[in-house]
């Protein structure tokens, strides 16, 4: 699959280099598993920078687990302030509570085992196994996705299932032969973010540019390749739910659109509710009084390509007149309440009907 030359000599091409220009930052001053833990989660979503500067506060603060164990939850929210996510720091109380409690302090070694606490994913059990006990298991972020992409070309989108065990393997496969995998988990780290970058590559200073795809072929901005999220639309259904005891009055979906030739209440689709009831009001040009409202439930169908928020309204129409004129006006066709069942309705109207019998 990859060409053995190129794979040979990139993991130890990494490496030196890492050796030359790794960053000094202050969690890597040894190999203690709380400050590497304690690091990884305070960078997540985080700029190398600001994750610094939380690292020396936190660690001043509790310079060991059982010092954050005993913390007190405001304490940790307010010095958390400014990284977002507060669920994360809830996270990191807890797993420093459970260290305590079941490990005696001591971070598990095992990557499963890892896995296994709160705000443990895949790519932190890996850097702290990897790095602290020099576990085989290799780190895939963002860096990692992006370097391998250029130097191999690979033309697998980033984000689709079964990306991350393929870059995981794909990764093994390049660190062939190194001894240390946490070094080299770092080692791609920093050279993810010194030089091949996101934007504006220093393909002239890089050591693997000679066996690099992208540098040879010059597709570094092409890759890594993403598959395009595309935004759902969002849609407002207010359905006006006519009716007296015997009848709904409803009609058949026929555009070009979902839901096409099912059944439906009568629709406004409009982002104010406010507003789809007046225009309902105007439309059905008949005195308030003939009618009875009852606001009831509110539905999100998410499709697809759609969100669609749907709410409904119960509308009875006291005189049998009245409710005759509604159906020609609005074009509706009656249909008996106990009948529904010989009808297709989208999900949420069955949900509706279902509920109100
Ligand atoms: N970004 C997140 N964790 C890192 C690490 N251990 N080394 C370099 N960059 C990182």
């Amino acid at each position: 699959m990859i060409k053995q030359e190129s794979k040979l000599e990139f993991g130890a091409k990494i490496v030196r280099w890492f050796e030359a220009n790794k960053r000094d930052l202050p969690f890597r001053k040894d190999r203690d598993p709380y400050k590497v833990w304690l690091s990884e989660i305070l960078l997540q979503q985080t700029q190398m920078a600001t994750g610094i500067k939380y690292y020396n506060k936190f660690i001043k603060k509790f310079p060991t687990i059982e010092k954050l164990a005993k913390a007190n939850e405001e304490t940790i929210y307010s010095m958390w302030k400014g990284l977002g996510y507060y669920n994360r720091a809830n996270n990191l109380h807890k797993t420093a509570q459970r260290i305590v409690k079941n490990y005696q302090g001591a971070f598990p070694r095992d990557y499963n085992e890892l896995l296994g606490l709160p705000g443990i994913g895949k790519y932190t059990a890996a850097a702290i196994s990897s790095i602290c006990f020099n576990s085989k298991k290799y780190v895939i972020d963002a860096n990692v996705y992006r370097v391998l992409s250029r130097y191999l070309g690979l033309n697998t989108k980033i984000n689709k299932a079964g990306s991350y065990k393929y870059f995981e393997t794909l990764s093994g496969e390049l660190a062939k032969g190194i001894k240390e995998t946490g070094t080299y988990n770092e080692a791609i780290m920093d050279f993810g973010s010194l030089i091949c970058k996101p934007k504006n590559p220093k393909c002239e200073i890089c050591n693997t540019r000679k066996t690099c795809f992208s540098y040879i072929n010059n597709t570094q901005e092409k890759y890594p390749l993403k598959e395009k999220i595309k935004k759902k639309k969002i849609r407002y259904f207010n359905y006006f739910a006519i009716q007296n005891e015997d009848f709904y009055l409803m009609q058949k979906r026929s555009n070009n659109d979902i839901w096409k030739n099912l059944f439906e209440f009568y629709l406004i689709e409009d982002k104010s509710q406010k507003n789809a009831q007046n225009v309902f009001q105007v439309n059905l040009n008949l005195h308030k009084n003939v009618i009875s409202y009852e606001e009831t439930t509110q539905e999100v169908s998410q499709l697809s390509h759609q969100k669609i928020y749907v709410s409904f309204r119960e509308c009875f129409i006291k005189g049998k007149r009245d409710f005759s004129l509604i159906e020609k006006l609005l074009k509706l066709k009656r249909i008996k309440k106990q009948k529904t069942k010989n009808y297709g309705f989208p999900k949420v109207i069955d949900k509706y009907l279902k509920y109100k019998s």
